[in-house]
């Protein structure tokens, strides 16, 4: 018998084949009993009608718990009647291994505990849906800049930098030495642009931020590109169109996902139209004077409720740019003929979603460069790597960082960036 996955159903309908499921749900009669079953490809029906199958193959199905793992043997059928589209009619099931009082029931259950089972929480249908949208994003974030001839380049975990600041790091031993975990692989990133032209990197960044927000993750997957001869306007219309790349392939490969999550996929359309609006910092500050915000003034960074505000006044996500110096890192370029700004931008997410990317132009200048690290109380010789890049061949050079988990709670539309990551690591909350 032919083993498939649930998810190539639709090519064996009429044929009998062999199913390695678990039951996620179990609704039965006298007569007939409805198996939910999941491979973790997809979710269907199975049905077992007491006078089509011997006796002791309807009583074993009439008897299985909630996630006991299964062979089941039937014939894939149409069944117009589900989402899904397919069912099987079951003529056999083998129990693989038995499951007892499995803790998450179809009831409701409370965060916490929910957390606290985040390793059987996987299984279900929603947190199912979310990580077909995550991994969707990843794989299109590698279609993406394949496209446009970016080369992926892993940066080191382990680092004796701190691009970000010094305030939010993981602090370990190595060896004799100190080391910090990577907060963004950028720096490294920029000497991989100066080898490779266009390169982009996507792997996990730890802050030991004491934030406890819906939108913090002490441990997030970033992506963070980085583009030689690449000045500020032209990054802005890479993070556009790679933003607008990812909403269009969730949406046309995710559809049953979305549906699940009860995301409108009408209004995520609408973040597909380019160009994406772009207001700066000024403006942005002016914007909120003017709407009754009196808890902000110029020189200091937004807060979600400012993010929100100024997300709402725009279809699309918005970039905000040239932000005051004083609040960005050491190494973006200082605006020509400002002092008090730097060239960068952040894109904020529609719908309250906040900051999904962070980027900016980069400093070129050895001894600005040199300058700012020292008033960022940053020590010298562990960025004397960094500025040899200034000093062999620098060319203009933009990058950005878009944070995974952002992106996959505002496409997803869901609440909290704990469910977009599959183990997430919180201030409070390093189990399981
Ligand atoms: O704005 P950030 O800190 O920028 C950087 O790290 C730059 N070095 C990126 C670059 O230019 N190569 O972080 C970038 C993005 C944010 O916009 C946000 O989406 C995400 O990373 N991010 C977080 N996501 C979850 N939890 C946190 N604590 C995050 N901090 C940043
Ligand atoms: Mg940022």
């Amino acid at each position: 018998m032919e083993q498939i996955q649930i998810i190539d159903s639709k090519n064996h309908v009429g044929e009998t084949v062999t199913i390695g499921a678990w039951v996620a749900n179990k609704r039965s009669s006298g007569k007939i009993a409805f198996l939910q079953l999941r491979d973790g490809t997809a979710f269907f029906q199975g049905v077992v009608v007491k006078s089509e199958v011997p006796e002791e193959v309807f009583q074993t199905a009439k008897n299985l718990h909630q996630e006991t793992s299964v062979l089941v043997t039937g014939e894939i059928r149409e069944d117009s009647r589900s989402k899904f589209g397919y069912e099987i009619g079951i003529t056999n099931v083998e129990v693989v291994s038995e499951s007892h009082d499995y803790p998450i029931t179809p009831k409701e259950h409370g965060t916490d505990f929910l957390m606290d089972h985040r390793h059987l929480w996987l299984r279900s249908s929603r947190q199912h849906a979310i990580m077909q949208i995550r991994n969707e994003i990843i794989r299109a974030t590698y279609e993406f800049f394949n496209q446009h001839h970016f080369v992926k380049i892993d940066p080191p975990i382990l680092t004796g930098s701190a691009p970000e600041g010094t305030t939010d790091l993981f602090e370990t031993n190595y060896f004799d030495q100190k080391a910090y975990l990577s907060q963004s692989g950028q720096l490294y990133m920029e000497a991989a642009a100066m080898a490779f032209g266009k390169v982009f990197s996507f792997g996990p960044t730890f802050r030991a931020e004491k934030s406890k927000t819906r939108r913090h993750l002490i441990e997030f997957w970033m992506i963070e590109p980085e583009m030689a001869f690449t000045h500020q306007e032209e990054s802005l219309e890479v993070q556009e169109q790679y933003v607008a790349f990812l909403v269009q392939n969730v949406l046309d490969h995710c559809e049953y996902a979305l549906d699940v999550l009860g995301r409108d996929k009408e209004v995520l359309k609408t973040y597909t139209k380019l160009p994406f609006p772009r207001i700066t910092y000024d403006d942005a500050i002016e914007l909120l004077k003017k709407n009754g915000f009196d808890d902000i003034e110029w020189g200091e960074d937004f807060g979600s409720p400012h993010e929100t505000f100024i997300a709402n006044s725009f279809e699309q996500p918005v970039f905000i740019l040239n932000y005051p110096k004083a609040i960005k890192p050491f190494y973006m370029k200082p605006h020509p003929t400002r002092e008090d700004v730097v060239i960068c931008a952040d894109m904020i997410a529609p719908e309250g979603y906040g900051e999904i990317i962070g980027g900016s132009e980069r400093a070129t200048d050895y001894d600005f460069l040199l300058e700012q690290i020292r008033n960022h109380g940053l020590d010298e010789k562990e960025y004397s790597w960094y500025l040899d890049l200034r000093k062999y061949g620098s060319v203009p050079h933009s990058g950005f960082g878009l944070g995974l988990e952002r992106t996959v709670t505002w496409i997803a539309g869901i609440d909290h960036v704990r469910e977009a990551i599959p183990f997430p690591r919180l201030l409070n909350r390093i189990y399981p």
